[in-house]
């Protein structure tokens, strides 16, 4: 299983272990990270998320991939909880299973994917329930990166995902903005996380959500 939430839990998350973050702790509601930020000492431990795309009050982060340097979240535990992308992975539960990609790693996944003989089931978190064009153009981007794999057989999810991902493969960073999310993070000033969510493989890393919380993949 694959997650995607391109704007902007996955690319915030890939940037993040990049930038040496030890492990992530995606949870769904603000009260249960702050609980959980609390059980775990505060410490080496930061409290990041976002409501409506800005910062949670008396959070350490937000959920702007920018913010996510070496400096402050490097050997961290970061307890995350984001509308849309870790309220997906929460949902999984401890038992759950899911690489997570957005344009930045995308090649890293794919790869990993092709070596791979499981079936593949793409997961776009959408936005608040609703389709969302940058996770399905992601998830048609991986598509078409497995067209190497021998005996594909695509779901009708996956065919419309890899036609979207065509129409844009030119234009992402233009695809971004013009977006429902993309437009709306725009009007907030997050205009330069579009830009970096944009870079296909600028964070060469392969997060893998297990037993509740992300880290990256060993054998990649
Ligand atoms: C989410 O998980 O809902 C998003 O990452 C929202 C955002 O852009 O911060």
């Amino acid at each position: 299983m694959v997650a995607i939430d391109v704007l902007r839990a996955s690319t915030t998350i890939c940037q993040a272990l990049v930038a040496g973050a030890r492990d992530i702790l995606p949870v769904a509601e603000i009260e249960e990270a702050k609980r959980l930020a609390e059980s775990l000492g505060r410490e080496n431990t930061l409290l990041c998320g976002e409501r409506e795309g800005r910062i949670i009050p008396g959070f350490d982060l937000g959920n702007s991939p920018l913010e996510y340097t070496p400096e402050k979240v490097k050997d961290k535990t970061l307890v995350m909880c984001t509308t849309n992308g870790t309220a997906l992975l929460a949902r999984l539960g401890s038992g759950g299973e899911a690489l997570i990609a957005g344009f930045v790693n995308a090649g890293t996944v794919t790869r990993y994917l092709l070596r791979s003989k499981d079936d593949v089931a793409i997961l776009c978190a959408g936005l608040l329930g609703q389709f969302s064009l940058e996770d399905a153009v992601c998830g048609g981007m991986l598509v078409a990166g497995l067209g190497g794999r021998r005996k594909v057989r695509l779901s009708d999810g996956a065919v419309a995902g890899k036609l979207l991902y065509k129409r844009f493969a030119k234009n992402l960073l233009g695809m971004l903005q013009a977006s429902h999310h993309g437009a709306y993070l725009t009007g907030l000033g997050f205009g330069q996380d579009l830009e970096f969510a944009s870079r296909t493989d600028a964070c060469p890393v392969l997060p893998v959500f297990r037993e509740g919380r992300i880290t990256i993949k060993e054998s990649c």
